[in-house]
């Protein structure tokens, strides 16, 4: 397990070891490792970034050895210029393959979690994205995404890769969509750009039942499947998050030149601190596509996937986390 201290991937970790696993976390020796931390699982220390003066740079070959699959979860999804994003989420997606493959050449599964963001946008919001519409991703972000698909791909059949796009996730320890929960916390609900927006999004626990319904089906092997639960609109996602905080939030539409402004404001910011800003010019490209919509249509004919909890219920039981938690 790459990843394995992240948010996807401590809930991956866990589902894992619940079915029998013996798991391997790789991790760095900066990563935060609060949800992991009293597992029962093997340690790993490595970085992806290739040929970085690290103390955790050799680490990839001992990370690999003799394991059965690797689930892929690693990966930057903030950084601050495209050779970053290339760097750790291509070459080292492809180093990390090809270091797997020398060290096990019967891998069993190479799993690969991407994003619908390697895709881009749906044309239209009865056109959800799916598997056979071409790749057109609009940030770098996505770009590096797509970049290690096809370095898996071309690795194919020596590498038996599945790769799950999976729209934007939500759910318990997740802290992008958080920053909603607060906002409404605050009664305050905003919309970027237009209001009739439509996005698809992953319930944490129904993308990794799909992860491992793709890990432990032969079918899988070679293919590609995307990863949503449910599609909604910005609007209606705020209304689910105020009725599971019992709050009745103001709606606002944040026009364009507002969120343009809103960017240069956190660029400056970011020089001055030196942080990579949570809205930028790649994050504000994202924020204006009017339809992130995917289907996993195919992944539940050939996998029988099914999200379980519909959206009200899934953002119940986030809120509630966040509440148990203390983050809100
Ligand atoms: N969240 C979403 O909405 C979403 C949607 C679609 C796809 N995905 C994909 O799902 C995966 C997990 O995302 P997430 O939301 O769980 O992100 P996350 O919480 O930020 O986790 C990212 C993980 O990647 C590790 N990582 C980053 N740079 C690394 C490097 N150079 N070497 C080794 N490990 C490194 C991090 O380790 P450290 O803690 O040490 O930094 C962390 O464990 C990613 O591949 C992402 O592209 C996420």
């Amino acid at each position: 397990m790459t990843g394995a201290n992240g948010f996807v991937g401590s809930h991956l970790t866990e589902a894992l070891l619940a079915r029998g696993y013996r798991v391997r976390c790789m991790v760095r020796q900066s990563s935060d490792l609060v949800y992991i931390r009293d597992l029962p699982v093997e340690w790993a220390y490595a970085d992806l970034r290739v040929g970085a003066d690290l103390r955790d740079g050799a680490g990839l070959a001992a990370a690999c050895q003799d394991v059965d699959a690797v689930c892929h979860c690693a990966a930057l999804t903030r950084a601050p210029d495209e050779q970053t994003f290339l760097r750790v989420n291509a070459a080292g997606t492809e180093a990390l393959a090809r270091t797997a493959l020398e060290a096990n050449p019967n891998l069993e599964r190479f799993l690969f979690l991407s994003s619908q963001a390697a895709a881009g946008p749906a044309p239209g919001r009865d056109r959800p994205v799916d598997e056979a519409y071409p790749p057109q991703p609009v940030t770098w972000y996505g770009k590096s995404k797509l970049a290690a698909e096809r370095a898996l791909t071309a690795m194919n059949p020596a590498l038996p890769a599945t790769i799950i796009r999976s729209a934007a996730v939500f759910g318990p320890r997740d802290r992008d969509f958080f920053s909603y929960f607060e906002l409404v916390k605050w009664r305050v609900s905003l919309y970027p750009g237009r209001n009739e927006q439509l996005l698809s999004l992953a319930y944490v626990h129904d993308l990794v039942a799909l992860i491992l319904l793709a890990l432990e089906s032969d079918r899988a092997a070679g293919s590609l499947y995307y990863a949503s639960s449910f599609a909604t609109s910005h609007r209606q996602l705020a209304e689910a998050i105020a009725r599971s905080l019992g709050k009745r939030p103001v709606h606002i539409v944040v026009p364009d030149p507002l969120l343009s402004f809103i960017a240069s404001w956190s660029r400056a910011q970011a020089r001055l601190t030196g942080k990579t800003p949570l809205l930028n010019d790649q994050r504000i490209i994202d924020m204006r596509q009017p339809y992130w919509l995917c289907t996993a249509e195919k992944a539940g004919r050939e996998l029988g996937y099914r999200p379980a909890s519909d959206l009200g219920t899934a953002i119940q039981e986030t809120a509630d986390w966040y509440l148990e938690n203390g983050w809100l």
